[in-house]
């Protein structure tokens, strides 16, 4: 089996299994059984910063400099979807004077990537959470480069 059909497969397979969870009630567990747009928006904050965190933690020791400078593009992205759901927030009329997303303390998931020792280990975690960037980093690991286009391309930024 190639790099190539190991990928495929790999992402049909986390499909699959990610396609039996019943995103509502995933969603509602977190937000404790409010899905408001706002209670499902200071979710997606507490994400954009644990990515954007866990990008900057793996950057002083990724393997090459490309590497390096593609963690530290998603670092920044990260932070800008951050913002710009601060904005909507806002525009919702969400007062976040003094709001910490991790105040209650970290996602599992965030504790789980920290813990990621290698690049390899790190590029296969990003397929859960973004395929833009794993493609980024799979040619870099695999001995590319990146073109400067933006990595981390998430809804927040198409609108
Ligand atoms: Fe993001």
């Amino acid at each position: 089996m190639d790099a190539n059909t190991f990928v495929a497969e790999l992402i049909r397979d986390n499909e699959e299994l990610l396609a039996r969870l019943a995103p509502a009630a995933t969603l509602a567990n977190e937000v404790g059984g409010d899905l408001a747009p706002a209670k499902l928006l200071r979710v997606a904050l507490k994400n954009e910063i644990e990515a954007s965190e866990i990008a900057a933690m793996w950057l002083p020791s990724a393997g090459s400099v490309a590497l390096k400078l593609a963690l530290a593009r998603q670092a920044g992205d990260e932070a800008k979807h951050y913002t710009h759901i601060e904005q909507r927030l806002r525009e919702l009329g969400d007062n976040l004077a003094g709001y910490d997303p991790v105040a209650a303390g970290y996602s599992p998931i965030f504790e789980y990537l920290k813990g990621l020792q290698t690049d390899v280990e790190r590029v296969a975690a990003e397929v859960l959470s973004d395929r833009h960037v794993l493609a980024e980093l799979e040619a870099i690991v695999a001995g590319g480069s990146v073109s400067s286009a933006p990595s981390g391309a998430h809804a927040v930024e198409r609108d």
